[in-house]
């Protein structure tokens, strides 16, 4: 059978890598798919360093910078969309799918953003598109939720899911690395986003888990709703002060599934130190995923760079191979659902999410302090799990002393915690502003 063609949209980090190991396995490739995958076509801005990336493969592809004649070029029977970015992307796969195209996508930012719209176009005109290296790099965590755990009702879904914050914040523990130089390590090793404010500000996260819990949850995709916290705020000390407490902090994308409906939400996280999750080191990802009938299952990998991501697109490229000739209503859904099926499920604003917190309180080293913030704490409702008062520092020449006084809650509200934090605040006692973090158990 002739082999199936394929045109790229983009010869970056993921592009390049997506066309070396298919070139490196088609013999593998081929007997997997029944027939071969062949790249014949690859969009750029600037052919003439995709020129220079090819090398000897350069006779094989016919490069251009014209990318509305790639999603238009009636040869190909699948664009795969490596360039990133919400607009131009949007608008050429929306053309390519208009024009009979499958799609293959690592653009977590474009399904996020525009995915309804995607994939109500792709349904429409009996395409598939197909997304597992958008989330989680290499690891078959889309594959995972739609397919092998389609038995459950997913509970809750809580990973680690950028690459390059993961490798941020592990070289600043381990190696005592400043934030800037770990970014800049990061930039260079491929795994950050065109834009990094996307990785540090926890943006390209909740692209993700977005995704996810479409997946899982059978809603739209609503990225406009979940709750964003990255880790540019992140303080050193609290880092410190966690790992006493045997947590260790790590920026977590969360769904979860309450009887008031969805939780969306990424920020940093305490993780007691125990769990596999919370040694997830550098720019590995990993997820934890608990189903009614299964349990927690794990998946860890590479979440980012050339080839790991390489590895989801073309195994994207298999399955569209696959299924190519299948009727379209018998190919597994988008969103794991039947389109006509998503719910209607709420998002819930994070006031309204419950989870354990820690707060670090500066406070003056005076009779009463403690017990006067347990007493606020206790008339919010909220029960202490674990109190830990550092060593007082002096200072002023009267003796005065400071101290970090660090409270560990039992579950409650956000919006109650959020209320005992303001009272805490208006004590002339606690000398600057408390710092809250979430806490997840994942037990
Ligand atoms: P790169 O920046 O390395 O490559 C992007 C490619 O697309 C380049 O060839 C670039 O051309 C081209 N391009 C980008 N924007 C435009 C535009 N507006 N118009 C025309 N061409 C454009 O990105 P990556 O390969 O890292 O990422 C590609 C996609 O994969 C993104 O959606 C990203 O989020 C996603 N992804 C990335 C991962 C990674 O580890 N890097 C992992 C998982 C997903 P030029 O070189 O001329 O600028
Ligand atoms: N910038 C992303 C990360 C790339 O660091 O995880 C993988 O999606």
């Amino acid at each position: 059978m002739e082999p199936i063609k394929v045109g790229l949209l983009g010869f970056g980090t993921v592009g390049s890598g997506t066309f070396t190991v298919l070139r490196r396995n088609q013999e593998e490739i081929r007997r997997r798919a029944g027939r071969g995958i062949e790249v014949t076509r690859i969009a750029v801005r600037n052919p003439a360093k995709a020129l220079a990336a090819l090398g000897d493969a350069a006779g094989s592809v016919a490069l251009t910078d014209d990318f509305a004649a790639l999603v238009d070029d009636p040869t190909l029977d699948i664009v795969a969309e490596m360039m990133g970015g919400t607009s131009l992307a949007r608008e050429l796969v929306l053309r390519a799918i208009a024009n009979g195209k499958h799609i293959v996508t690592a653009n977590k930012a474009l399904l996020a953003v525009h995915g309804n719209e995607i994939f109500e176009a792709a349904h429409a005109k009996g395409v598939m598109v197909a997304f597992e290296a958008a989330v989680a790099g290499g690891i078959p965590i889309i594959k995972a939720l739609r397919e092998g755990l389609s038995a459950n009702r997913i509970q809750y879904i809580a990973g680690i899911i950028n690459g390059t914050t993961n490798y941020i914040l592990s070289e600043m523990r381990d190696r005592g690395l400043d934030f800037a130089t770990a970014l800049e390590a990061a930039q260079a090793l491929g795994y950050a986003e065109a834009d990094p404010t996307f990785d540090i500000e926890g943006v390209d996260a909740a692209h993700k888990v977005t995704i996810m819990s479409a997946i899982a949850f059978g809603v739209p995709v609503q990225f406009e709703r979940a709750y964003i916290e990255g880790i540019s705020d992140l303080d050193a000390i609290d880092i410190r002060y966690a790992e006493e407490l045997g947590y260790r902090i790590k920026l977590l994308g969360i769904t979860r599934r309450t009887a008031e409906g969805i939780e969306l939400r990424v920020h940093p996280t305490l993780i007691p130190e125990k769990r596999l999750i919370a040694n997830v080191e550098g720019a590995m990802n990993a997820v934890v995923v608990h189903g009614d009938a299964v349990g927690t299952t794990l998946y860890y990998g590479k979440g980012a760079g050339a080839e790991p991501t390489a590895s989801s697109v073309v195994a994207d490229l298999v399955d569209v191979t696959r299924l190519h000739t299948a009727d379209p209503e018998h190919r597994v859904p988008h969103l794991a659902f039947q389109p006509d099926r998503l719910s209607s499920t709420p998002i819930l604003p994070i006031e309204e999410i419950s989870s354990s917190y820690y707060l670090r309180l500066r406070v003056a080293d005076v009779a009463g302090v403690l017990a006067s913030i347990t007493r606020i704490l206790a008339d919010a409702g909220i029960s202490i799990d674990a109190l830990l008062q550092k060593e007082s520092e002096q200072v002023d020449d009267h003796g005065k002393g400071e101290t970090d006084l660090i409270v560990l809650t039992h579950e409650t509200r956000e919006k109650h915690i959020n209320a005992a934090i303001r009272t805490l605040e208006a004590l002339t006692t606690v000398v600057s502003k408390v710092t809250r973090l979430r806490m997840e158990a994942l037990n």
